[in-house]
């Protein structure tokens, strides 16, 4: 039964977007509505929640039609002005104005969509007392604490079917394709795509490449009769002794041309360079996407009804659970090297570039 004045649950998306924000918001409407709340949606991230707040009330009818949709229908903002280290004591501390603002708009709970960033910003909050509760989002899947982020599963689908075309189109040409993917820090969307697209060549940040290397395992290839070579570099990938480039106006990223550039001196072949980019981040989620976002956004909501807060929802072993903020925040989770994918993928051939 609907209360009279039902209590109010916020949510709001920070951060880059990712493949499923919709999918989560909707289940999380659909789940509080259905236990007799109100849902504001606030936007553009916590900056809705300071200055003149920008909030909306989200029914069912504001989520229908949403779960395939990509992109996020409450904004994002990724960096603003919880972007840096909370300056505690300061005059004007965004951390209390959105607090006041959250208990002047009858908040009982605030559910934060988000990548680590996000979630250090809502550990932030807790500790002022704030009931919140996070959602993991990153196509990266660099959170730690959870088994999977949403928005993986999208980019990998995405990634995976530049690799199968670039395959074609390599071939046709006797051609080296250099295929650059998202990633920041972590090499799980290159390790994942890679080994699923059938990559001769994998480059990701945890394990520095030699450009010789890769360029004796091309060679190594035309010798036994493939004439073609696909690599898959993590946009965070950098050679031994060396640094993740920033080439794109200070942006991180620029290792696929730099690499493409020296595979075509070292091997004397036509190479050609593919940056996927933001075409990884955006559309339609997967099922997988939007199954994972509907349990995590219906799952937020059962936690803060139950009174848990400053916890994040998360994956472990298939189930839904929560964990303590502190788990998902302060560090990114990388790929071990012995990691079962990268044995099984050496034991293939898959040259790693080390
Ligand atoms: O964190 C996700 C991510 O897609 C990274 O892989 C990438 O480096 C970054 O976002 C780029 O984000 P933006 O262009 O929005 O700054």
């Amino acid at each position: 039964m609907i209360a009279k004045n039902p209590q109010r649950i916020g949510v709001l998306t920070s951060g880059g977007d990712a493949p499923g924000l919709n999918a989560v918001i909707r289940a999380v409407v659909k789940t509080a509505v259905n236990l007799g709340y109100e849902v504001l949606g606030i936007e553009d991230g916590f900056e809705g929640l300071i200055g003149e707040t920008k909030y909306r009330v989200l029914t069912n009818n504001d989520v229908r039609g949403l779960l395939p949709a990509g992109g996020t229908i409450l904004g994002t903002t990724n960096k603003g002005h919880f972007g840096g280290k909370r300056v505690i004591g300061s005059e004007d501390d965004p951390y209390l104005e959105a607090k006041a603002n959250a208990e002047r708009l009858g908040m009982r709970g605030l559910i934060t969509i988000g990548g680590e960033g996000t979630q250090a910003i809502a550990l932030e909050f807790a500790k002022l007392g704030m009931s919140i509760v996070g959602v993991p989002k990153t196509i990266d899947n660099d959170l730690p604490g959870t088994d999977r982020t949403f928005g993986f599963d999208t980019a990998l689908l995405v990634a995976t079917d530049a690799i199968d075309r670039l395959h074609t189109t390599a071939a046709s040409h006797d051609r080296v394709m250099v295929l650059e993917v998202m990633g920041r820090h972590v090499g799980w969307i290159a390790l994942h795509a890679g080994i699923a697209g059938g990559s001769d060549v994998i480059l990701i940040p945890e394990i520095p490449f030699d450009s010789n290397i890769v360029a004796e395992r091309i060679l190594e290839r035309e010798r036994s009769g493939s004439a073609f070579s696909i690599v898959v570099v993590s946009e965070g990938a950098f050679p031994k002794g060396g640094q993740p480039l920033y080439a794109n106006r200070g942006r991180l990223g620029g290792v696929g041309f730099m690499l493409t550039d020296q595979l075509a001196e070292l091997t004397g072949k036509d190479c050609r360079c593919v940056v996927l980019g933001h075409l990884q981040r955006g559309g339609s989620p997967t099922p997988y996407d939007r199954l994972l976002s509907t349990r995590y956004g219906a799952a937020a909501v059962n936690a803060i009804h139950n009174g848990i807060s400053g916890e994040m929802v998360a994956l472990r072993a298939q189930e839904i659970v929560t964990v303590p903020l502190e788990e998902a925040t302060g560090h990114i989770k990388t790929i071990r090297p012995h990691n079962d994918m990268i044995r099984t993928a050496r034991g293939m051939g898959v040259s790693f570039g080390d």
